[in-house]
């Protein structure tokens, strides 16, 4: 029933995973494959996410989709870096995501992001499913460019096919040690009891038909209710990244996850201080198909609607947060919007102490799962921000009534030029890492030293 489409928004899939898994590969095959459909035009690049429509998903999926079962418009991709955290993507105190993949390479298993990436879908409740990838690298694998990964599973030698199959019950082994049961893809009767993996290659595009067929079925069985939205309603988005951008100044890279963007909108943006009330001067999208990490070039578009990403452009937007709410006005008052962003921003609880270390990341979600992490490994918090290491930062630790409190935690973030001679002088410890538990754990470590 195809008259639903206008009201049903794109799924929002989140791809994450350790780095070099293939994040990034996955989603460039899927786009080229895209190409190489003939659907290049129909692919819509944007600030951070890639929009694939449903004919060009049913075209590469081939035979294993029947574009009729389904009215949801396409997928919505958003690549997360390796050294992010995915809890970057959050919305309404919720998860951004609609559904994630977790990228896992096959010869690898479980690093420690993927653990923390499924510590997060695990806490958000985010319907996943595994993408065992590099399947090509397996010793004497004939690749089967593009085709559905049973059909490229007949072409290989039995040598090759159990070694594939011995990492792949080793990752099933690792999915259900923490927590989740979990088979191939095509053994899954339930996909909302067991998680689906789905042996392929981003290098040679074997099996990319089946995760996105297993991925439509998912947003389509389990979602649809969600994705039907009143699109003309006010934009709602989480900022990504806050980025100085050559003639606009501080800009704020957004997924927009319900209603509609319009240029000249009043929009309250939560801040480092408190929410920013400020008017959009110029929506921003990346040219079709460019590569959107190096784009410079950016159309303007007049407004934008869920499910997108967009870069806006207002003034005030330096103090934006990474993880913040975006909020568009519109027919409401702007106290009422300050306050909704206000209490947004209320539920991304940090405990702090009158003792206890700073704490500094580099979005709002990787701030709170550091708080998380803190508290279940007992070190109390007394300062807790998102942003670089700077000077007042060190001020602070250093008022610290216990020795091993004068500590700066950071995650993702960098020591400011103008806090490295603080830093020196002071007798204060910096912890960076950009995996929380080691962080967490380099800290412990410490500690114990010092009590010794
Ligand atoms: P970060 O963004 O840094 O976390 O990495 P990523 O997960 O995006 O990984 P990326 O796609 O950059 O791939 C890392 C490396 O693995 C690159 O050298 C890729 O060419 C390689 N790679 C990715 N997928 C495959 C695959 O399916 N087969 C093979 N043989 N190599 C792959
Ligand atoms: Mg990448």
């Amino acid at each position: 029933d195809h008259t639903h489409a206008d009201t049903l928004r794109t799924p929002i899939v989140a791809v994450l995973g350790h780095v070099d898994h293939g994040k990034t590969s996955l989603l460039d095959t899927i786009r080229g494959s895209a190409v190489s459909e003939g659907e290049a035009g129909a692919i819509t690049q944007h600030i951070g996410a890639t929009d694939i429509p449903l004919d060009t998903i049913s075209g590469m999926a081939g035979e294993l989709i029947d574009p009729t079962d389904f009215d949801l418009p396409g997928l919505l991709f958003i690549d997360t870096p390796g050294h992010h955290s995915f809890s970057t993507l959050r919305a309404r105190g919720g998860a951004l995501a609609d559904i994630a993949v977790l990228v896992v390479d096959v010869n690898d298993g479980f690093q420690p992001q993927t653990e923390e990436a499924i510590d997060i879908l695990r806490r958000t409740g985010t319907p996943f499913v595994v993408a065992a990838n590099k399947a090509d690298t397996t010793p004497g694998w004939n690749p089967q460019d593009g085709e559905p990964i049973q059909k490229s599973m007949e072409a290989q030698s039995e040598r090759a096919k159990s070694m594939l199959d011995e990492n792949l019950y080793e990752i099933i082994g690792q999915l259900s040690d923490a927590g989740f049961s979990a088979d191939l893809y095509w053994r899954v009767q339930d996909f909302q009891k067991n998680i689906g993996v789905v042996p392929l290659s981003a290098l040679t595009g074997e099996g990319v038909p089946d995760l996105l067929t297993v991925l439509m079925g998912l947003s389509q069985r389990f979602m649809k209710e969600e994705m039907a939205i009143d699109v003309t309603g006010p934009g709602e988005g989480t900022v990504l990244e806050v980025k100085d951008e050559r003639g606009f100044g501080a800009t704020v890279d957004t997924v927009v996850y319900d209603g509609v963007i319009r240029n000249g909108d009043t929009v309250v943006v939560g801040g480092q201080d408190e929410p920013i009330v400020t008017e959009v001067r110029a929506l921003l999208r990346p040219r079709p198909l460019a590569e959107i990490r190096t784009e410079k070039e950016f159309e303007k578009v007049g407004e934008i609607g869920a499910a997108a990403g967009v870069k806006i452009a207002a003034p005030d937007l330096d103090r934006a947060m990474a993880g913040a709410p975006v909020r568009v006005v519109r027919d409401r008052t702007v106290e009422e919007v300050v306050e909704e962003v206000k209490a947004e921003l209320a539920e991304i609880e940090v405990e702090t102490a009158d003792n206890g270390v700073v704490v500094k990341a580099d979005t709002l979600g990787s701030l709170e799962a550091m708080a998380n992490a803190l508290r279940e490994a007992e070190v109390p918090i007394l300062r807790a921000e998102v942003g670089d290491i700077a000077p007042r930062d060190i001020a602070v630790a250093e008022t610290a009534n216990q020795d091993e409190h004068k500590a700066i935690l950071g995650f993702n973030v960098d020591l400011l030029k103008n806090a490295e001679s603080d830093l020196e002088n002071a007798d204060v410890k910096l912890f960076k890492n950009e995996v929380i538990y080691q962080l967490v754990e380099d800290y412990e470590r410490y500690v114990e030293e010092k009590q010794r």
